[in-house]
């Protein structure tokens, strides 16, 4: 059983898709940090990330798997070091990469394979799982997920100016919205969840119910 959950940056897809999967006793896949592995390692490798050829060289030779829940790159197990600004920065080279992008979807069915997962992304609803038993698609103004996202910086002891975390976030938006492949869309069969209003206790206990209601439904437990 697969349950995707895409949405905009700073929606909370990520805290939600692990309260959920524990809930449902699932495993949780985080695509985003599949992106953010190999982009690191192509900063730590220096190659030219606007060379989309010597991305693909550098990408494609990369070993992900996932071992006890964690994301591994070439046998090491990842932290908070893909989690960097400077990663974040850089993403987009690696996300708006076609063929990387291939490699990535097939390593992300690869995982799930046989198991019950939350896999979170962009297009996990769209491109990745089209047949998920329930997909979600995350959204909050693009004002709350700013605020949230300067109280999750400062907590880490990061300086910021709230303006121009906003900026970030929209252009973030923007370039999630313009990708020529697997850019971040609602599935025509996903449900919109606004979480501006709603705790993420709130969000998990709905969510939880809809997918309990709808594996009845199926027939699957
Ligand atoms: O979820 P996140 O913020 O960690 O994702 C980091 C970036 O990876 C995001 O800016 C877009 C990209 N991404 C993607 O293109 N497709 C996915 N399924 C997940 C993330």
């Amino acid at each position: 059983m697969i349950v995707t959950i895409d949405g905009p940056a700073g929606a909370g897809k990520s805290t939600i898709a692990i309260l959920l999967a524990k809930r449902l006793g699932f495993h949780v896949l985080d695509t985003g940090a599949m992106y953010r592995a190999l982009t690191y390692h192509a900063q730590q490798a220096e190659v030219n990330l606007s060379d989309a050829n010597a991305l693909v060289d550098c990408g494609l030779e990369c070993k992900l798997q996932i071992k006890n829940g964690a994301l591994h790159l070439n046998g090491k197990v990842l932290g908070q070091e893909i989690r960097t600004p400077k990663v974040s920065n850089d993403i987009h080279y690696v996300a708006d990469n076609v063929q990387i992008r291939q490699f990535l979807v097939f390593l992300q069915r690869q995982f799930v394979d046989s198991d019950n997962f939350v896999s979170e992304g962009r297009d996990q609803g769209t491109i990745v799982f089209p047949n998920a038993i329930c997909k979600f698609f995350l959204t909050a103004s693009v004002e709350n997920r700013a605020r949230r996202r300067q109280v999750q910086m400062e907590s880490q002891g990061q300086p910021t100016v709230y303006d121009e975390v906003l900026a970030d976030q929209l252009e973030r938006d923007r370039r999630d919205q313009c990708r020529s492949v697997g850019r971040l869309l609602k599935a025509l069969d996903a449900m919109a969840i606004e979480t501006d209003d709603m705790t993420l206790e709130v969000v998990v206990e709905h969510l939880s119910q809809i997918v309990l209601t709808r594996s009845k439904q199926l027939n699957i437990s």
